[in-house]
């Protein structure tokens, strides 16, 4: 089965194709993407209706060149699975207008993916993909969830941020500090010139009890701590992104770590944005070596937004008979979307 997937949640536009096999995961034969980062920048956000416009212009270029690329004529195509949520209305729409119309044009069924469902088995695209069960550390700009994963649709939800997420916390962190736009890859490489120890910053809920986060906090004392410095900032920059990379992974750490343990897991899988984030995988790889426990992360450039992790869950679902795909080209999509409804 030849599966063509749609990413257009956001602020890139990914198209990929994968290829399901007899034995093991499906393969990806290749994956395209384009980034809005550079459009949006001036604007220090993402603005949704450029944001929509912007992947109708790019999504067919991008399906004609990843078809090129594996060989495979679009006549091939079994099924055509796009974004369906969550993400921007907007955006939603035009990945799954192109996925249905698509669809209806070659008579092949169509079927909606939940983003974070992308994310959280986008370590399956990688070489040494994990095994069932594992602990999920879900960190995108949008979401910081912990999930027990014992199956494709079988998630259960063991703790969330109840107000920033992780890349929020990043992002908006490093906009106090005037880094621009996308804040976290930004504000670590700075951190790479400083001290995490350098500033006392909070860690929100690392004792609750439970696994939920609260980042809204870091960043007002993040900015309390900016204004605090006045004209010396500049110079102290550096440190201050460290000790604010410090604090988000520090907390990150120490509830994955709690999760395995509370749930006997011997395995984590780490994906969305923020898995990215280079002092995450270095802490993490630490405290689960001396528990002899695995962790898994996407491919660095799969780790952020993009098609190949939508086409792969897509296989993913039909194979496991999760899901069959749709000839019924009325699509809706779901800006908002908890993963444990699926
Ligand atoms: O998963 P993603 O691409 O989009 C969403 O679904 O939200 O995640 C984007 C988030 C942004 O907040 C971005 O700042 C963050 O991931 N991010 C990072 C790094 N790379 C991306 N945060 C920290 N360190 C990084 N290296
Ligand atoms: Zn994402």
């Amino acid at each position: 089965m030849l599966v063509l997937g749609i990413e257009s949640s956001c602020d890139e536009t990914g198209v990929a194709v994968v290829q399901t096999q007899e034995a093991g995961c499906p393969r990806l034969l290749a994956h395209a993407l384009h980034s809005q980062i550079e459009m949006h920048q001036a604007y220090g956000g993402v603005v949704p209706e450029l944001a929509s416009r912007d992947h109708i212009r790019r999504v067919l270029p991008l399906a004609e060149e990843v078809l090129r690329e594996s060989g495979r004529a679009l006549a091939e195509v079994d099924v055509v699975a796009y974004t369906r949520g969550p993400g921007l209305a907007g955006a939603l729409l035009v990945g799954a207008g192109v996925a249905c119309a698509l669809g209806a044009a070659l008579d092949k069924p169509v079927l909606g993916v939940h983003h974070l469902e992308g994310h959280l088995l986008s370590p399956f695209l990688s070489a040494d993909p994990p095994q069932f069960p594992f602990v999920a550390l879900l960190v995108s700009g949008g979401h910081t969830q912990l999930m027990r994963v014992d199956g494709v649709g079988h998630y259960q939800l063991l703790g969330e941020t109840i107000d920033d997420a992780a890349g929020e916390a990043f992002d908006k962190s490093a906009k106090l500090m005037g880094l621009g736009y996308p804040g976290g890859p930004a504000l670590s490489r700075l951190a790479q010139q400083g001290r995490g120890d350098a500033f006392k910053l909070p860690r929100p809920l690392l004792h609750s009890g439970n696994l939920d986060f609260s980042f809204a906090g870091l960043k007002t004392a993040v900015m309390t701590q900016a204004k605090k410095l006045g004209d010396e900032l500049e110079a102290r920059k550096a440190d201050l992104a460290a000790s604010t990379e410090a604090a988000i992974v520090d907390v990150l750490v120490k509830k994955t770590m709690s999760a395995l343990m509370a749930t006997g897991l011997k395995r984590v899988v780490v994906a969305g944005g923020v898995g990215a984030n280079r002092l995450l995988r270095e802490q993490l790889d630490a405290a689960c070596a001396r528990c002899a426990i695995r962790v898994h992360y996407p491919e660095l450039h799969l780790c952020t937004d993009n098609g190949a992790m939508i086409a792969m869950a897509a296989a993913m679902r039909l194979q496991s008979g999760q899901q069959t795909a749709t000839s019924v080209y009325a699509f809706d999509v779901k800006p908002r979307w908890p993963l444990a409804e699926l």
